[in-house]
Formats: C-alpha cells, structure tokens, sequence
C-alpha cells in the first residue's frame, strides 16, 4: 500500500447482470422501464414482457396516461407499480420517438433514471433493451456523484442506489466493455474531484502507480531530480516555485500481440494560480481541475489495458503545481525544452503547454504512429465553443477523424485549425519561441501551434482542448454530473477500439 490514497471516491452503484427475472428478489423497490413518445400517448415497448405481464403492462400504461407522461427524451415518471407485481414503484424512464432513438438518447436517459433513483436500495430495469453499452454507460455515469469529505455521513436520500440490476441475455462480454468505460471514466472523475491539498504531483503519481500496477502496466516515475538531469526544463520550470517538486510519469500498456503503437500525454497541473502571472482570486478554486487532461488519460490507458486491447500504449504525464513563490519562474525567463527547444516565458500562467511540450517531446522519442494529447490549456477554448465542446487540433485526416469519433459517442467536439499567420507571433527575438501571443486573437489555436512545435514529423496527433469541457459547473443532467465530467475518456477509448480493429 501506498502511503497517498484518494481521501474520497464518488459514490456509484453496483451494477449488474441478470439473464431473466426469476433471479429477482421479491422486494424490489422499483422497476425501471423504458418508454416511447408516440403522437398521442406513450408506448411500453413489447420487450418489457419479460418483466411485466400483459395485463400489468396494460395497467402501467393506463397510470403513465392519468399523470401525463409523454415519453420523451430523459423524461422521469415514478406511479405506484400495478396489482401484482413484485416492486414497489415503476419508474418510466422516456426514449423520445422510437424512430428517432440513438444511442446517446439511451445513454442520456439511462443517466437520467439513475440519478433519479437516490436513496434506494435494489432497483431491476430493462432500459437495456435498447443500445446496450450505452445504456450501462448512462446508469453508472449517472449513478456517479462526488460526496466531498465531510464530518457526518450523507444522508441515504443523497446516495446513489446500492444496485441496478439489467436484465438482458447474452450480453456479458458488451456488459463488461460498457462497465469498464464507464470505470475509467469515474475513476478519472475522482481523480479531478480531488482538492489540490490532498492531489499534488507526488500523490498523485503514487495514487496512479498503484492503480496501474493492478491492471498490469508498467510505470516509471521521475522526480525532480531525474527531471533535471535528463533535461525536462518546462516541467521543472512550471514546478520549481512550488514546495511540492514535480514528477513525470510513464504508464505503458504493450501487450505480445501489439498491432499499433499510440502515444498519450495530458496536462497535469495540480494547482494553477498562474504563478507570477498571477490569476484573479475569484473562481480560481477551479483550478484544482487543470489536471484534467492527465487524469482522462490514466482513466483511458487503466481502462485500456483492462480491455487488453492489442494496442502498444504508452503515456506520458507531466505533474506539475504553478506556484507564484521566490524560487519561480518569471515572464521573460528563457527555458530549454526537453530536446532542445528554447521557449521565452512571456507569462507564467500560459504553463501548460510548457509542461507539455516536454512530454510530447519524450513520447515522439519512441516514435509512435499516434499521439493523442489533451489539456485544460485555454480559457480561449470556453471563448470559441463553449462550455461543453472540445476544441480539436492537430495533423489533418486524424483530427478530423477524431472529432468525429468523440461527437458520435457523445462527447461534442469540433476541428480547428492551426493558423499559419500565427508562425511569425510565434517567434521570439531571443529563444526559439515564445509561450504567448502578443494579439488576443485565437489563443486555443496560439496554444495548438506552440504545441505542434514538439510533434515529430509523420506522427499522426491531436490535441484535445477540454478547458470547459472538462469540469461542469452547472447543474447535473442525463449522465453529466457536476464538476468533473470525465471527458474525453470515452472519445480515447473510442479512438483506441477503432485503431485496434
Ligand atoms: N489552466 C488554464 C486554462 C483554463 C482556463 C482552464 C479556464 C480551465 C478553465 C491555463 O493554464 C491558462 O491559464 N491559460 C491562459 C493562457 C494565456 C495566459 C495565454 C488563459 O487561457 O488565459
Ligand atoms: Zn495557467
Ligand atoms: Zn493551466
């Protein structure tokens, strides 16, 4: 055992599979059925026999109509369960038109239900009759929610359901899948949701070695010491005004039937203050996320590697805490990259892309076919997509090709490019670049250029803005909880499933 530990998981339920109903208890405390909209009432779908008798369905749908349920998208019913049927409640749980149903209404709706089942004990559903993965993706998502640490034990009225019992046949091997991405994903979650005061680069890297070390992946880590020596000047840049020292960490997955090799780097700042840059005091408590994009990438190579997917994977995290202190950087430093690379430091808060820019540099070391890399890098990114869209970089067709993976799977995504007018902001009279920009103008495509400085020739890349993305600082909806959102997980994971077919 380590001597660090995540001082709070979020909560979950335990989700499960059951071939029929027979294996039910008869003291369940809901059914969760899934309906349709149609033009003029609802419509219990004729698979939910296997857990309703004609008669019954008949009775349900004559308690949906008297509430004034209308089945559509995510929409939440509770009615007492008709005569003679061994729950307490149902629970409709709408689909929207049944002609326009994808995958990401199921998984929404799924998120929605289990969000909705709080304080329950054992509930049974068949929401699964319809896009499986995405259905046991959306009930542990939505399941999920971070408690904090505090003094008194939440109320049972604030905790998820213990269990969610899915009934489908011959499902185990999807079932496993949809768990796993589901896990990375909450495991990444946490992972943000942790205050900087408990996660910090050395805790941090002992927290991942030992979840690492589970799933069966190698990991090296470097401390500052190391960092020094071997030339790691953004990431001892970044971290040396702070107290607690750097780390880089190396997670690699290479299992005997490799067929590709993908690198992946994320940004890993434990706490962003901006160091002498300093940012405004308010909603700087935000930046215990801005190592989202390193916590997204353990999630994904954890959860690759318990896919056993043949797929040669190694990942390269730079951690690091920015820090304003007597022993920081300054704007105006000039620092040398890991490989060479000199960097003018124009503002201390633009630290992500230094930290980077060693990692990219260390992972095309190895020279694989593809790099993924994402980073809470630019309030820029919040500025031209949005809140909930990622902002995409990197070569051509992959970039492309990403975007459209991560929105398929319902993680919005956008291609944007890379500007040649920037390559003459880029250049520093006095280093070989400079870590800012001297125009406001398109600072997430800024970031991206600077970026793609450390990408080695024929390496297909993307970088993944999830500034916003990242961390929802609104309300909870479908499977979307508050705070940490565990993007993009899922896109990666995504990504991956399609590089090893
Ligand atoms: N971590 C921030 C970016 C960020 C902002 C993430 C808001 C999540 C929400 C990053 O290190 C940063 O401070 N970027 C600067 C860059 C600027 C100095 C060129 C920014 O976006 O203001
Ligand atoms: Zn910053
Ligand atoms: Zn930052």
């Amino acid at each position: 055992m380590s001597r660090f530990a995540l001082p709070c998981r979020g909560l979950s339920t335990a989700v499960e599979l059951a071939s029929d109903a027979t294996a039910l208890p008869g003291d369940l405390d809901a059914l969760v059925i899934p309906i349709f909209a149609t033009d003029d009432s609802v419509e219990i779908p004729t698979s939910t026999t296997k857990v309703l008798e004609d008669d019954h369905a008949e009775a349900l749908l004559g308690s949906l109509n008297a509430v004034g349920a209308k089945g559509s998208a995510a929409e939440i019913t509770r009615v007492p369960a008709p005569e003679g049927v061994d729950a307490a409640a149902v629970i409709a749980v709408g689909l929207g038109s049944e002609a326009e149903l994808d995958a990401e209404q199921v998984r929404r709706a799924a998120g929605a239900a289990a969000r909705s089942l709080n304080g329950l004990e054992h509930v049974a559903t068949t929401v699964g009759d319809f896009h499986f993965q995405a259905a046991i993706e959306g009930l542990i998502l939505g399941a999920y929610s971070y408690a904090g640490m505090h003094k008194e034990e939440p109320k049972a009225s604030e905790t998820p359901v213990k269990k969610i019992t899915v009934l489908a046949e011959n499902a185990e091997e999807d079932f496993e899948l949809a768990k796993i991405t589901a896990e990375g994903v909450c495991f990444t979650r946490d992972l943000v949701n942790t205050p900087s005061s408990h996660l910090y680069p050395e805790s941090y890297a002992a927290i991942l070695e030992e979840e690492a070390t589970k799933v069966g992946l190698d990991i090296e880590i470097l401390d500052e010491q190391q960092l020094k020596e071997q030339g790691y000047g953004g990431i001892i840049a970044v971290g040396q005004g702070s107290q607690r020292p750097p780390r880089l960490v190396r997670l690699t997955w290479n299992p005997e039937n490799a067929t590709k090799t993908v690198a992946f780097v994320g940004k890993g700042i434990t706490f962003d203050t901006g160091g002498i840059s300093i940012k405004p005091s308010s909603g700087m408590e935000d930046m215990i996320s801005d190592m989202g994009g390193s916590a997204a990438v353990a999630g994904t190579v954890i959860a690759a590697a318990r896919m056993k997917l043949p797929l040669k994977i190694t990942a390269t995290l730079p951690l690091a805490e920015n820090m304003p202190s007597g022993t920081a950087t300054r704007p105006g430093d000039v620092i040398a990259h890991y490989g060479g690379i000199t960097s003018e430091v124009l503002n201390t808060d633009a630290e992500g892309r230094l930290v980077l820019a060693d990692a990219i540099a260390r992972a095309c070391e190895d020279e694989p076919e593809y790099l993924l890399e994402t980073a809470t890098l630019t309030g820029a990114q919040i500025v031209a997509l949005g809140a909930r869209t990622s902002g995409v970089m990197g070569s051509d067709e992959f970039r492309d090709r990403f975007a459209e993976i991560s929105r398929s799977i319902g993680e919005p995504a956008w291609a944007m490019p890379l500007l040649e007018e920037q390559e003459q902001d880029i250049k520093s009279p006095i280093a070989d670049i400079r870590n800012v920009s001297n125009s406001r103008n398109a600072g997430m495509l800024y970031a991206g250029l600077y970026l793609s400085k450390f990408v080695a020739e024929g390496v297909q890349w993307v970088h993944v803005d999830i500034a916003g993305p990242s961390f929802n600082k609104a309300s909870a909806t479908g499977y979307l909880p508050v705070r940490a959102t565990g993007v993009p997980v899922r896109a990666f994971l995504a990504t991956l499933q399609e590089l090893a077919k």
